[in-house]
């Protein structure tokens, strides 16, 4: 891959651009087995209620379309292993159709066979790729989704500019991600079990401590709230705006093509 000179946070880290992503697919690779028990451990059970606030947002239909109108097409990115697709089609009504981008196999795999169990396989289609560069035509989804996945993304900017492309005209973008704490005293808990508490959970259950610390340190280098309202904006998202969840430990970002 050609260097640009670019450089990119990889955690605490400093790294080339370029040499990030295969980075952040080692850390997927190496938790995809444990990933959603460990959202469970880590947070205790918390995680559930801020997707279910994004799944909520997002408002799928309940009676599915009407006759003759198309049925509601989400596309979620960095989907890993579908949690988000799960909710907002078991939200939906009749017709509800998810798509789960992600750009790591083993994430996928774990996704593919949930929704088999679920039997949801002909409802969610399950597709490798980079949320930089989407595989989709302009303007087919009703609402692009991404929860816990663009601090990942080595190019945050060109991921909003495909999360605009592909949405309708009237389609809504959330973006569900870990923020700054904004609560007085809370901080200082917070880091404590962050640096401490989860990687240990890592290790003992995921059997790698270091994921987990670039987990909780890219939460630290991602951009407060309202600078990525402003990356928004550039990417030409309108009406945009953010929801602070649990004293600011995650944020709910939103905004319409219109
Ligand atoms: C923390 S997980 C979030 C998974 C899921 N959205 C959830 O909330 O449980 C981050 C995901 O981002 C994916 N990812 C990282 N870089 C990506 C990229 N450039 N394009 C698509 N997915 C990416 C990873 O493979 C991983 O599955």
């Amino acid at each position: 891959m050609p260097r640009t000179g670019e450089m990119a946070d990889f955690g605490f880290q400093r790294l080339p651009l370029e040499h990030k992503q295969a980075r952040v697919d080692d850390v997927f690779r190496s938790v995809a087995r444990r990933y959603d028990l460990m959202n469970d451990l880590m947070s205790g059970g918390l995680h559930r209620a801020w997707k279910n606030a994004l799944v909520t947002a997002v408002d799928p239909p309940r009676h599915g379309p009407a006759v003759g109108a198309r049925p509601f097409a989400l596309l979620d990115l960095a989907g890993g292993t579908g949690d988000i697709a799960f909710r907002v089609v078991e939200a939906g009504g009749a017709g509800t159709r998810a798509t789960v981008v992600d750009i790591n196999a083993d994430m996928l795999a774990v996704g593919r066979a949930r929704a088999a169990e679920r039997g949801l396989d002909d409802t969610i289609t399950f597709v490798e790729g980079n949320a930089e560069a989407l595989p989709f035509p302009d303007r087919c989804y009703d609402a692009v989704t991404i929860a816990f996945g663009i601090r990942n993304v080595p190019r945050v900017a060109a991921a909003l500019g495909e999360a605009y492309r592909v949405l309708r005209i009237g389609g809504r973008f959330l973006c569900l991600e870990f923020s700054q704490v904004d609560v007085p005293g809370l901080e200082a808990l917070y880091d404590f079990y962050s640096f401490n508490v989860i990687p240990a959970l890592g290790r003992a259950v995921a059997g790698d401590a270091q994921a987990y610390r670039y987990l909780v340190e890219s939460i630290r280098r991602f951009p407060a709230p309202q600078a990525f309202a402003e990356m928004m904006h550039t990417a030409g998202f309108a009406r945009v705006s953010f929801q602070r969840m649990s004293g600011g430990i995650v944020a709910l970002h939103s905004g319409w093509r219109l």
